[in-house]
């Protein structure tokens, strides 16, 4: 069973956290990889299925034939499943449904975003803390593998206390604990303080989360940890930007790591709207330049892959999976 001591953990990001990214973090060296936050109600309009050409589990939207979550053997002891949700009992049909698949379960309340407060999801569950309770409390009593949840911080350290004093004693395994406060926005610094005076007095390990701007090298991972005081550290931009953040050898050429990433992608069967996206949050400035916005004037894979020599490698793999009976999912746009 998982563990959350001594963790470097690529953290929940929607459209970021798809199986490649998943992939890629892991082989460069990140200890555990969270989804996508992935909404309750649309998960349970899905179906599993295996996917014997890609080796895959896929969870296939039964309206439109989308995936909405793809996963599969080699990450199967570390991905942990983040929900949106607001709904104990809804979050429990789909964890029953994801149970024997991925290796723990996460409620996310920490997004601030209109549409998971209006929702009564992500942060809005910190204003109540017995509805949050209640949801993890049930999980916990209900599935057999790990819960847990990933906050954000309240304006004062005595409270962020309290709130997940009350979270803890629901049974969940770990508490990641993103260092800003639902008004905060990334640019803002983060509180490494209160995420150290939270850890000092809880009994299970909180992840520390937060602290991509000052993250440019991996041994910048170590500082953040230090001045958290966990033992645990979680990532998102810094990876988003630069997945090799996890390797311990270094950094990794950004054109690396895009290449590595495609070649994945491919392996997939990855979303071209969604390979594209993740490789423009990687290229960021760099979309400005000539192959930039060659880049941004990609209407395929195979043309995504091309300006990074692997045009011939996507063309093969795809006329393979085509051959195969996988049907084209492969113009970006919609
Ligand atoms: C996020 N974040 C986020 N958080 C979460 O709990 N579920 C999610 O699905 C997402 N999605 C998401 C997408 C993108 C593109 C970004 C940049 C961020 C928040 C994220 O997990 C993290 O808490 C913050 O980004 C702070 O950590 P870093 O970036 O300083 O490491």
């Amino acid at each position: 069973m998982l563990t959350y001591e001594n963790k470097i953990i690529l953290a929940p990001m929607v459209r970021i956290g798809t199986l490649p990214m998943r992939l890629l973090a892991l082989r460069y060296g990140a200890d555990l990889v969270y989804t996508e936050e992935l909404i309750d109600w649309k998960f349970l309009r899905s179906k599993r299925k295996y996917n014997e050409i890609l080796k895959t589990v896929d969870f296939v939207d039964q309206t439109d034939g989308t995936i909405v979550f793809r996963t599969c053997d080699e990450e199967k002891e570390k991905v942990i499943l983040q929900l949106g949700t607001c709904d104990a009992e809804r979050a429990l049909k789909v964890a029953k449904l994801v149970e024997n698949d991925v290796a723990a379960i996460d409620i996310n309340m920490g997004c601030p975003k209109e549409f998971s407060i209006k929702g009564g999801m992500g942060v809005a569950l910190l204003a109540q803390p017995d509805k949050a309770y209640n949801i993890l409390s049930t999980l916990v009593n209900n599935i057999s593998i790990p819960v847990t949840c990933k906050i954000r911080i309240k304006d004062t350290p005595e409270e962020t206390l309290k709130l997940v004093e009350k979270l803890v004693s629901s049974g969940i395994k770990a508490i990641a604990i993103h260092g800003r406060t639902k008004d905060e926005r990334p640019q803002h610094a983060v509180h490494p303080d209160i995420i150290k005076y939270v850890a000092q007095r809880i009994s299970i390990p909180v992840i520390a989360n937060g602290g991509s701007k000052e993250i440019e090298k991996h041994s910048d991972i170590y500082k953040f940890k230090e001045m958290t005081g966990c033992s645990s550290v979680m990532l998102a931009r810094a990876a988003e930007w630069n997945c090799s953040i996890f390797r311990k050898q270094g950094l990794l050429p950004m054109d690396t790591v895009i290449e590595e990433y495609l070649k994945l992608a491919v392996e997939y069967d990855n979303a071209p709207a969604n390979t594209k996206y993740c490789v423009q949050n990687i290229l960021r400035e760099l979309q400005d330049t000539p192959r930039g916005r060659q880049f941004l004037d990609c209407q395929t894979l195979e043309q995504i892959c091309a300006i990074w020599g692997l045009g011939e490698y996507c063309h093969e793999k795809q006329s393979s999976y085509q051959k195969q009976g996988i049907q084209g999912r492969w113009q970006v746009s919609p």
